[in-house]
């Protein structure tokens, strides 16, 4: 028996670096929650208040499935009140609850148990299993009577995850009946009532609309671990809320375009038509005048804030406005983000109203206090894609720029005008349509509409007249023409060095994983999702692992280390190994009290809904830097994450991964996630799922039809962001996209991603997603797509297949292979192992 090489450690109790990172999950969780509505409720005393809801005890801290978190211990809304000196009075309510979800888990995990005996194959279907939760109970009048306060609160809340999307039924989309009745009878009976929503995307609020007495309502998503401390403490007033929404809630889920088409919806899973074209989110509802529930970038305080835009300058395509935020209020402290929405002229192409350009959160600002700072854009990133002649264009016109705390709250504060049409870009074109569909359009705009000042009814247009005018010189932009190729083979003379030694079937074991179950490595990090191989140890290359994100690091608690050297699991990793059949169980899971145990703990972040929320690009790149300590402490190479997918629809199971229906929001936030991680060589990011992944029912086979504008205007956006801030790693997606698998797509993966964007890192498959009947994988190597996971020898052997029949050539998987021995070379686990004592040359 080899030695077990890990940096899993044999102490349990929590080191330094653990409680410095508890810090910064805290700090993220209040800066993400969000005060939708606020009757001057808010903030409360701590004193004596009424807790219902399914979400108080069992407080939903991240989705489920591989987004989902071990941490150590994850504070509930119950705890986090209790922590802060709150009186919890409906104590029996609570614990009867408890009770009943406890019953339900149970039944949940005997009925899938049963399900697992009788058809074994089911594993795989079942992995992603979860207790939904259950139903929250009536409150009643001998509830009331006996919480003995005039204060209460009540937590709805969601779970969703990987796999399946959310249904738009009650129970998910909307309340249940039950839980209506329980929140009206809450709101008419308690003097101050606050409603927090505990659920990774949207609820429909409809039901709000003809009830009386909701005082206030946070939506605080899911905060992960510190979530119960944050939300009291935003609650008492020692923390003003400051996060902003980062999609559109609409007033009822039918407002949002062909809602009765997503997913499921209609019938169709095969086909998801994207016919909203770049109507998502607040480019539709302000394009089209229909008033949201809450828009975009919208966000009370317990203070109010004067915005103030300055001098406007240009700077070549540079755009700069200076902005003043002033605390105007006389009692509280607080934050404000300002956001900066520009509107392009009319013209050639359909055009959304306005787009956000850049934004900005001010530090914390005492009552008075006042903080100006500078926000800039470049016009280079706000043109719009052409697709008859493939080129991003600006329009001639007026580009109205617009200042605000919400995309419904703006001035104009300046005009750029363009003088002729400037041609940023000439790209070839990409994932062509395979099935025409037609698209949304916007009723034509008048130039007025945006010049006369609430003219058309949306209260956002003020008069752009008396603003800056700056013309835009010609010169200021230089055309880009792209040039397409395969790219040559990495050119590091190490890995070229290396590559000459390896014969095909080498090369073959480096561009696919070991596989998910059993894969030998030399290298253990406990609950890695993926590893390279590590045959090639002894010719001087590590193998590495892979573990999955987004809320934080995403591996084993605890371990158990067989006499044999073999590591189990103690604590589940996903659900379903709690409810597997005892034989089962007994292989996968280890014995805490026979085995030797190690501990590796790690933080649940906020997930990335709620990060997007807090609009503080400083903020995520502290949590990247925390995620990247984890890394380092416990050997992980690639983070598979950030998920930079776009909210499309709320149903989409797994939007509490992806960050906002805005690209260039999600783009800010994964670019600066992203910078975080990679701060120091050797440690990657995974930007995934490379595209348009928005949906999870038929992941596996649905064809997401997408034009070519609205996949580079919306989809890509944020991937190009993230590639810009240097990311090294890229996951390419489960669907097709216009009828072809991502990972097979040669236009994403060498066209757009290394001939337009420059990217040199490391692409890899989703997990499975070129197994028997999906995606082919000697194409997805040919496509561009290095590394196929978790691997196994049907993989590898399907690589041969290909190299035989001519699908590739020995090339193809030679540039994938040295992409990949190019980043084990420089990642650390390498330098940690084998760099001393190895020589190449
Ligand atoms: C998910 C990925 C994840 C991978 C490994 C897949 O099911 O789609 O996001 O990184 O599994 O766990």
């Amino acid at each position: 028996m080899t030695e077990l090489l890990t940096k899993a450690s044999g102490s349990g109790s929590a080191n330094e670096r653990e409680k410095r990172n508890l810090d910064t999950a805290y700090r993220a969780a209040c800066e993400c929650i969000v005060l939708l509505k606020n009757d001057e409720i808010l903030p409360l005393e701590a004193g004596k208040t009424a807790l219902y809801g399914a979400g108080a005890l069992r407080t939903i801290k991240g989705g489920t499935g591989s987004g989902e978190v071990n941490e150590r211990h994850s504070v509930s809304i119950y705890e986090g009140l209790k922590n802060r000196g709150f009186e919890i009075t409906t104590k029996p309510w609570l614990f009867a609850y408890e009770k009943k979800y406890r019953k339900g888990e149970e039944e949940f995990k005997r009925e899938t148990r049963k399900k697992l005996l009788k058809h074994p194959g089911s594993m795989m279907e079942n992995l992603l299993a979860s207790y939904p939760g259950t139903a929250a109970d009536p409150v009643t009048d001998r509830d009331i009577k006996r919480s003995d306060t005039d204060t209460c609160i009540y937590v709805l809340s969601r779970q969703a995850g990987e796999g399946r999307d959310r249904r738009a039924l009650p129970g998910d989309l909307f309340v249940t009946e039950e839980e209506k009745e329980a929140i009206r009878v809450c709101a008419e009976s308690y003097k101050k009532f606050v409603l927090i929503i505990n659920c990774g995307s949207q609820i429909d609020l409809s039901f709000m609309d003809d009830m009386e007495g909701i005082g206030a309502v946070l939506f605080i998503c899911q905060l992960g671990t510190q979530g119960g401390n944050a939300a009291a403490d935003v609650l008492l007033g020692k923390v003003s809320p400051s996060g902003k929404l980062a999609d559109t809630w609409a007033k009822a889920y039918s407002d949002i375009p062909f809602s009765d088409e997503f997913s499921y919806l209609n019938g169709n899973l095969n086909d998801e038509f994207y016919k909203e074209g770049i109507y998502v989110g607040y480019r539709y509802f302000d394009s089209f005048s229909i008033d949201p529930r809450y828009p975009f970038g919208y966000g009370l305080s317990y203070t109010d804030f004067e915005i103030n835009a300055g001098e406007v300058r240009a700077e070549g395509s540079l755009v700069s406005v200076r902005v003043q935020v002033k605390n105007i209020g006389d009692t509280y402290a607080g934050k404000e983000v300002v956001q900066l929405y520009v509107s392009a002229p009319a013209g050639e192409l359909d055009k959304e109203y306005q787009s956000l350009a850049a934004f900005a959160k001010t530090g914390k600002l005492l009552p008075g206090e006042m903080e100006e700072f500078t926000l800039s854009f470049d016009m280079a990133d706000i043109g719009n894609f052409r697709e008859r002649d493939a080129s991003y264009i600006l329009e001639p016109g007026d580009y109205i720029l617009r200042i605000g705390n919400s995309s419904r709250n703006t001035r104009s504060c300046g005009v750029i005008s363009v003088g002729t049409e400037i041609i940023l870009s000439r790209h070839h074109h990409i994932c062509q349509e395979w099935q025409v569909f037609e698209e949304l359009k916007a009723p034509a705009r008048q130039a007025e509409d945006f010049a006369e000042g609430e003219a058309d009814g949306r209260q956002m247009n003020e008069t752009a007249e008396e603003v800056t005018r700056i013309q835009m010189p010609e010169d200021a932009f230089r055309t880009i023409t792209y040039t397409y190729q395969t790219p040559e083979i990495c050119k590091d003379a190490r890995v070229r060095e290396f590559i000459k030694k390896l014969s095909v079937s080498d090369m073959v074991e480096i561009v696919v994983g070991i596989g998910m179950f059993g894969g030998e490595t030399r290298f253990t990090l406990p609950g890695s999702v993926g590893n390279t191989t590590s045959k090639f140890w002894d010719m001087g290359l590590a193998n590495v692992a892979l573990c999955d994100g987004p809320a934080g690091l995403r591996i084993q608690k605890r371990s158990a280390v067989t006499k044999e050297g073999k590591v189990k699991m103690i604590d589940a990793a996903l659900s379903v190994f709690n409810m597997m059949p005892g034989l089962v169980k007994k292989t996968v899971m280890g014995d805490p009290h026979k085995d030797k145990v190690i501990y590796q703990y790690t933080t649940a972040f906020p997930v990335s809904g709620a990060l997007a929320q807090s609009f503080n690009t400083e903020l995520l790149y502290e949590v990247g830097k925390a995620v990247y300590e984890e890394m380092k402490e416990y050997g992980c190479t690639f983070w598979l994450a950030p998920a930079v997918n776009i909210h499309r629809n709320p149903l989409c199971g797994r939007n509490f991964e992806y960050y906002s229906e805005d690209p260039f929001l999600t783009g800010e936030m994964a670019a600066a996630i992203t910078r975080g991680v990679q701060q120091e060589e050797g440690y990657y990011v995974t930007v995934k799922h490379f595209a348009c992944n928005n949906q999870e029912d038929n992941r596996n086979r649905v064809s997401s039809n997408v034009s070519e504008r609205a996949l580079r205007e919306i989809y890509l956006k944020g991937f190009q962001r993230a590639v810009r801030a240097g990311a090294k790693g890229i996951m390419t997606s489960y669907n097709r996209l216009n009828g072809v698998y991502t990972p097979n797509s040669y236009d994403l993966c060498t066209m757009v991603l290394r001939n337009e964007w420059g990217f040199d890192g490391v692409v890899m498959t989703d997990w499975f997603s070129t197994n028997k009947g999906l995606g082919d994988n000697a194409l997805a190597m040919k496509a561009g797509n290095d590394l196929i996971m978790p691997g196994g020898n049907y993989f590898k052997k399907e690589i041969l297949k290909g190299l035989k029949d001519g699908r590739i050539q020995v090339n193809d998987i030679r540039r994938c292979c040295a992409n990949v021995v190019k980043a084990i070379f420089d990642s650390q686990i390498q330098k940690e192992y084998l760099d001393s004592d190895f020589e190449l040359f």
